[in-house]
């Protein structure tokens, strides 16, 4: 299946507004999970729709929730997100950061009580666009392993930095090796797993990925991976409020019991720190030594970070998103189950 843009977040709002979320809700949403497939991030697209749906009806995501600061200071808030859609409570975070920082030079909100908020680089790209940096981290279910350790402790806690700049540099990353999705991907089609994505329940490193699923992923880049993952364990956890290792629940299924995952957000204005105009002229004389500069073997340009989605997201918008056979299934059977005609709403927003 093939849908524009406009078409998968038609579908979305649709099916969510169905199950009570609010307009506002359900647009949010749909634009983070749309934005998600638009650069190739199909792990954060449409497949996580039925997650979602499954959660509001069990009610462990909660429909027109109540988003409220609960304490804040000229340049800080924290944020209770009423356990709503973690998209839209994420947004609405990130409105608050920018804010802030537009007053304040800085900014920076912590948000408990939400749910998964798909790609970090979403909101960190929010800043960007208002000519702020943004830096954006969120836990999940405890997946990766420390290092040294056995048992999955730490959340995949994605991190995103936006700077704003040409060609923008936006860093969004997981901190493990690969997706946990990529090993449910790898044992689906009977493929083994490359050394270094997981280890077995044991510790030790193995290809199969039924056994790194019972086991832990590897935090990427060894060490140094695991302390950052760790750290930002601390920002998006403890700090805001919200859990840690294996007290963070519910990004993965939803789970008896309300999500305890965080998110925590920093916004900041260059301003802050002299002259916008210099900020920028020094940014791109960086970016350009760095792409004017030699390359290895076989390589024919270098890419800043983000680079390779935007231009996903430029193709993706011309030609559509191409959504996996077994998601847009299970999309239709939600859609029948709830009485809505896909038909009829990809007619009308094509
Ligand atoms: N909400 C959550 O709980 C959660 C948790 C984990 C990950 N995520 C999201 O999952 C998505 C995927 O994460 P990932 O780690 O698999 O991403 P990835 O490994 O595909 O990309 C990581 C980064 O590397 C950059 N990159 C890739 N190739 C490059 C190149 N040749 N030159 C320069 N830069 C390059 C990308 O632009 C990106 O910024 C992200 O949007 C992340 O926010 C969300």
């Amino acid at each position: 299946m093939i849908l524009t843009f406009e078409q998968e977040k038609a579908v979305i709002r649709t099916l969510l507004r169905k199950l009570g979320a609010s307009e506002e809700e359900a647009s949010a949403t749909a634009e983070v999970l749309a934005e998600g497939d638009l650069r190739g991030f199909g792990s954060h697209g449409l497949l996580r729709l039925p997650y979602i749906m499954r959660a509001l009806k069990r009610g462990t995501i909660v429909a027109n929730a109540k988003v409220r600061v609960i304490k804040e200071t000229p340049a800080t808030a924290l944020l209770d997100g009423g356990h709503g859609l973690g998209h839209h409570i994420a947004t609405r975070a990130m409105r608050l950061a920018i804010e802030r920082a537009k007053k304040q030079g800085i900014g920076a909100v912590g948000v408990r009580n939400s749910n998964h908020f798909g790609i970090a680089g979403y909101y960190a790209e929010m800043a960007m666009r208002k000519g702020l940096i943004g830096i954006v981290t969120t836990t999940t279910d405890a997946l990766v392993h420390p290092w040294g350790g056995v048992e999955p402790l730490l959340g995949t806690n994605a991190l995103a930095i936006g700077i704003p700049s040409k060609p923008p540099v936006l860093l969004d990353m997981a901190m493990s090796v690969a997706a946990r999705g990529k090993l449910v991907k790898a044992m689906k089609e009977g493929k083994s797993i490359p050394e270094g994505w997981a280890i077995d329940s044991e510790g030790r490193p193995t290809t199969d990925p039924k056994k790194g699923l019972e086991g832990a992923l590897g935090p990427f880049g060894g060490v140094k991976g695991y302390g950052l993952a760790l750290a930002l364990e601390i920002l998006a956890g403890p700090l805001v409020g919200a859990a840690a290792g294996k007290e963070v629940k519910g990004t993965l299924e939803p789970v008896e019991g309300f999500s305890t995952k965080g998110d925590f957000m920093i916004t900041v204005d260059p301003a802050a720190f002299g002259s916008v105009s210099e900020f920028e002229a020094r940014v791109q004389k960086f970016l350009t030594q760095l792409k004017e500069s030699r390359k290895a073997p076989g390589v024919v340009e270098l890419l800043v970070p983000g680079e390779p989605e935007f231009r996903a997201r430029e193709k993706r918008l011309r030609e559509g998103i191409p959504i996996a056979d077994e998601v847009w299934a299970e999309i239709e059977r939600i859609a029948k189950e709830l009485g809505v005609n896909l038909a009829d709403i990809l007619a009308r927003s094509r």
